[in-house]
């Protein structure tokens, strides 16, 4: 079975449809077909300072969450990234195996150093991709489910492997992301060219799979649709339109052209109803689930214990390799 390999980050007190579609929906697909390990990244998480009980309670309800989505800690190894210590250990070893350029090109950190002003940026930032480059080489990952805004981040990581493999001796499987074109990016229901995001859509411009079906209901109604009435895909000119049709087409397992079809000369009421009922019906059972879980946390914090005892198995036996490989000393 090809290994596969993908994580989440805790910051916020909810996933939305663009992490579900985008990620955690391949994810629960991926555990029948594959041998398959998810995190939390909670080191991630600091790399923006959020506070200790926000952390400790993000870091449960994201676990909560990609259980409730359907992740089955029978089948796959859920973890939280922090409880293996070897992610850091290797992230340093790979951080002084990478080109202060390559880091800097990345457009995330970009992004992100451009909104905070770029002296007051943390480091944390900026050796992040590197980080989640240890994530996935760590486990010898044979694919990376992700979204679309993580493709350069996938990009550093096989240079990365290919580098140290080189360098050092076969160490690493070099491994692929794994991006479905119709939902790598889920759009902002208000800003549709802009993708749907936990630290920079607005509240009305982001479906969070812990709303209640009212008001997932009222910002599907109120999303920014264009011009016209037509439901038709046309990126350039109805990105609102298409962003909610590819949603409709994926979570109904409809293609688009009969979606289009189906709505004609119906206008956009109708479409946005079906859109919203669509949502709703998906997360409700997620949220039941992950109400349910984190009610028990002592049965959610043994799964995680469970998953991170896997998960360390595999991690001690790459830094053997790692260590070996570099020259580090063993401790005798
Ligand atoms: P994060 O927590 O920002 O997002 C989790 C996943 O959701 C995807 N995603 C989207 N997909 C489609 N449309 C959107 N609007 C949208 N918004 C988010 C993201 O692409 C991601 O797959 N750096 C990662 C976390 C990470 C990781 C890893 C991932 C850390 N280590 C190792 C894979 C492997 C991140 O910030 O994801």
């Amino acid at each position: 079975r090809p290994r596969v390999l993908s994580g989440i980050q805790p910051t916020a007190d909810s996933f939305h449809l663009g992490n579900y579609l985008g990620a955690v929906r391949q994810w629960v697909g991926m555990q029948e077909t594959h041998d398959a390990f998810y995190f939390i990244a909670d080191l991630h998480a600091l790399s923006v300072n959020p506070s200790p009980a926000e952390l400790r309670r993000r870091t449960r309800v994201s676990a909560a969450q990609l259980f409730g989505a359907g992740i089955d800690p029978e089948r796959s190894t859920l973890f939280v990234q922090s409880h293996i210590r070897q992610h850091s250990e290797l992230a340093w070893i790979l951080i002084c195996n990478t080109g202060m350029g390559e880091a800097a090109r990345m457009t995330q950190f970009k992004d992100k150093a451009a909104k905070s002003g770029e002296a007051s940026a943390g480091v944390g930032l900026f050796t992040y991709p590197i980080l989640q480059a240890a994530d996935i080489l760590m486990y010898q990952a044979d694919q990376v489910p992700v979204g679309g805004d993580q493709k350069q981040h996938l990009e550093l990581t096989r240079d990365l492997a290919q580098r140290f493999n080189n360098r050092y001796g076969e160490t690493f499987t070099v491994p692929d992301p794994y991006i479905l074109k119709e939902v790598e990016k889920i759009g902002d229901l208000q800003e549709p060219q802009a993708k749907m995001s936990k630290s920079s859509s607005s509240p009305q411009g982001i479906l969070e799979v812990l709303d209640d079906p009212a008001p997932l209901r009222k910002k599907v109604m109120r999303a920014v649709t264009d011009t016209g009435s037509e439901v038709l895909a046309d990126p350039e000119n109805k990105p609102g339109v298409t962003n909610l049709l590819r949603v409709l087409s994926v979570l109904t397992g409809t293609p688009i052209p009969e979606l289009e079809t189906r709505y004609e000369g119906q206008g956009y009421g109708a479409f946005k109803k079906d859109v919203a009922e669509a949502v709703a019906d998906t997360f409700t059972p997620i949220r039941e689930r992950t109400e349910k879980l984190m009610s028990d946390e002592t049965e959610l914090d043994r799964l995680l214990a469970v998953g991170a005892r896997r998960a360390e198995a595999i991690a001690v036996e790459t830094m053997a390799k790692v260590r070996d490989h570099i020259g580090l000393l063993p401790k005798g």
